[in-house]
């Protein structure tokens, strides 16, 4: 991608992966907009970057609101022009689904799939405009192993996976990509505590590796990202068949999955 006086939008990017990316657009001189529910990680992150000689704008905004989508994609409307999405705002149920209230699976839907679908049709709308851009969904290696993760939390990366992919073969005409990055376990903010103390830390990869790779595959203009060799290698398993292998292993850390 060529970063010179790029616009990059990233939600959740207080944190995580998110927050990785901002750095990394940073590094190449993206003007930044920086959306976020969590609004002291955004100054944080804002004061971070002020070395950066880049305007770097917080938009905060919670994406379980549709309220607060709609005005966040009124914004992407509003500027002068959008080279990079990332949707990276999300989260996986703390509760077995079994135990869960209602309102907190319409905000899993709400945040990992509705929110991405409004803000890459506003993105690639103004994006088909220019002839240009680029969409990086968050997906999750677990949205393609049923059983890795929670049914829901599975079930919405699952659902960005193959919308991604469809609107990358929808967007490329347009000179506009997009592509579904599916990273395994990455230690951040999402995992609890528990859970990084269960899992080998060598399980977990860095977020900084998920953005390099993510970036190096947009470069050349691949729609889909498994950044690390490991879980590349678990998704090919369960493909050719060697499913039970996965699933077994799965079975035993099953307790300490993203719901
Ligand atoms: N880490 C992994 O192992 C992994 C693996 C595969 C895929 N992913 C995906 O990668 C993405 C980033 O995850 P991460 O690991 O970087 O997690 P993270 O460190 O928790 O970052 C997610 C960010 O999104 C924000 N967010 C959550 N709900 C929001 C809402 N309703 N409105 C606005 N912002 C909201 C969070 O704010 P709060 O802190 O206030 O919640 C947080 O700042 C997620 O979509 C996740 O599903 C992660």
């Amino acid at each position: 991608m060529n970063a010179e006086r790029r616009v990059a939008v990233i939600t959740g990017a207080a944190s995580g992966i998110g927050a990785e990316f901002a750095h990394h657009c940073a590094r190449l001189s993206y003007e930044l907009y920086l959306v976020d529910r969590d609004q002291d990680g955004l100054a944080n992150l804002r004061k971070a970057l002020s070395h950066s000689e880049q305007k770097v704008t917080g938009w905060p905004g919670d994406l379980s609101y549709p309220s607060e989508v709609h005005q966040l994609t009124e914004r992407i409307n509003s500027l002068k022009r959008i080279d990079l999405l990332v949707n990276s705002a999300g989260f996986s149920l703390k509760s077995a689904f079994l135990d869960v209230d209602d309102a907190e699976l319409q905000r899993i839907v709400a945040v990992n799939c509705t929110a991405v679908v409004a803000l890459t049709q506003a993105a690639c709308i103004k994006m088909k405009t220019q002839g240009s851009g680029w969409i990086i969904n968050l997906s999750a290696i677990g949205g393609l192993l049923p059983g890795f993760v929670g049914p829901v939390y599975g079930g919405t990366k699952a659902f960005v996976y193959y919308f991604t992919l469809g609107m990358f073969h929808q967007m490329k005409r347009h000179g506009v990509y997009l592509q579904a990055l599916s990273p395994g376990h990455t230690r951040t903010a999402i995992h609890s505590q528990e859970e990084k103390r269960a899992i080998p830390r060598s399980f977990f990869v860095k977020a900084a590796a998920v953005v390099s790779a993510s970036w190096k595959a947009a470069e050349k203009r691949r729609p889909v990202c498994v950044p690390s060799r490991r879980h590349s290698l678990l998704l090919n398993l369960a493909r050719i068949g060697l499913g039970r292998l996965v699933w077994r292993g799965a079975r035993k850390i099953e307790k300490l999955m993203p719901r």
